[in-house]
């Protein structure tokens, strides 16, 4: 008991001593819900993190109230909607993570959840861009493909959106092809990284397996390529009406932020595939597609081509074009109709 007590402080102090170079203030909005809780709990555990704020309709206080008792150095503070608190979890932020909006519920898609989490992130997006204009925006609600661009709408529409800081997370789509992988190869997942493009949804989502040396053919290609576009559908499945993948998410945006934490501290080489404005696909009016991106202290630091693909991969990247256009649009015209 004392041993294992003595080695978890060793772990800590190490940590924090090879990390207390910088303020980093992150906020969660949403921060009291299924993936807020433990997207908090992991960035409270982040020794990167100096200050970290919880924002959300209901719940904010109490979970930092919670999460504040845990002994590593930074201060926890949570806010709800009276007295300016979405304004006060904002302020000197330099990384906000939004998984604020509703879940799927089986037999939905992420586009059934527009209409409910359009106008949640529009209104989000505008108090970042009045409170906190330069921070990176970490976009988690879905559906990704549509929110992220309502983000840049609402930043360009304040005359501060600055496209190296606008990310939408779909590390858990790279996380889960990693697991995947692995669970069909009998490898460590530990030592996959798969690359995944495009969106977070469906087609959208395409894996890139040849490009981690993997050549799978047949039916053993269509499963993997359908588990990970599908991933999402396998949770809300089992999860049966009571929501999506909270647990795992919360692990794929703890790690995406700890990346973007890593990069603003001067760490190089920190590559994270993430749905960003980019420049791969605008030829096609695309304007937005996830992959590789070189992370550093200005947010997007170079975005990667999309490299050598197989056949096989290019029908998946051509299917999921079709559809990236029309969500990434949908985004755009929503806050036409509505500013
Ligand atoms: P949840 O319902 O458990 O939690 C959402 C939280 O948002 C709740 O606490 C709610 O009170 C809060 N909220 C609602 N409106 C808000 C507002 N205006 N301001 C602040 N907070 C607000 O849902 P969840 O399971 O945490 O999922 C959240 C979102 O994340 C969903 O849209 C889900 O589809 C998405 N998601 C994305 C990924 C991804 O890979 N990008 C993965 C999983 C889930
Ligand atoms: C996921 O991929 O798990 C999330 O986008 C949630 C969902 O609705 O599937």
């Amino acid at each position: 008991m004392f041993a294992s007590r003595h080695i978890f402080n060793a772990c800590q102090r190490r940590a924090f001593s090879a990390s207390a170079k910088q303020a980093s203030k992150v906020t969660v909005l949403g921060g009291a819900g299924g993936i807020g809780q433990p997207l908090s709990l992991l960035m409270k555990l982040n020794p990167r993190v100096t200050e970290l704020a919880l924002y959300d309709i209901k719940g904010g206080p109490g979970v930092a109230a919670d999460i504040g008792h845990i002994n590593t150095k930074s201060n926890v503070t949570g806010y709800q909607p009276d007295a300016d608190g979405l304004k006060k979890a904002l302020t000197g932020s330099e990384i906000v993570l939004i998984p604020a909006g509703v879940p799927r519920k089986p037999g939905m898609t992420r586009d059934d959840l527009f209409n409910t989490n359009a106008s949640i992130v529009r209104d989000l997006a505008k108090a970042c861009a009045d409170s906190c204009p330069d921070a990176n925006i970490l976009v988690i609600s879905n559906p990704v493909n549509s929110t992220v661009p309502i983000c840049a709408e609402i930043f360009k529409s304040k005359g501060v959106y600055n496209p190296k800081r606008l990310f939408g997370v779909t590390t858990l789509d790279v996380v889960r092809a990693s697991r995947f992988i692995s669970q069909h190869k009998g490898t460590d997942p530990a030592d996959e990284n798969i690359t995944v493009v495009g969106g977070h949804s469906g087609v959208t989502i395409v894996p890139l397996l040849s490009q981690s040396g993997y050549s799978l053919s047949g039916k053993d290609l269509d499963d993997f390529v359908y588990r990970v576009q599908y991933g999402g559908d396998e949770v809300v499945k089992a999860k049966d009406g009571a929501g999506s993948a909270t647990l795992s998410m919360a692990m794929a945006g703890a790690r995406f932020a700890e990346s973007l934490l890593k990069a603003a501290q001067g760490q190089k080489g920190v590559v994270e595939p993430t749905f960003v404005d980019s420049p791969l696909y605008k030829d096609q009016g695309i304007d937005f597609f996830s992959s590789k991106v070189e992370l550093g202290p200005n947010g997007v630091e170079q975005i990667h081509e999309i490299g050598k693909i197989t056949p096989e991969e290019q029908k998946l990247l051509d299917a999921c074009l079709v559809d990236l256009k029309k969500n990434i649009a949908k985004g755009v015209e929503f806050v036409k109709q509505n500013p």
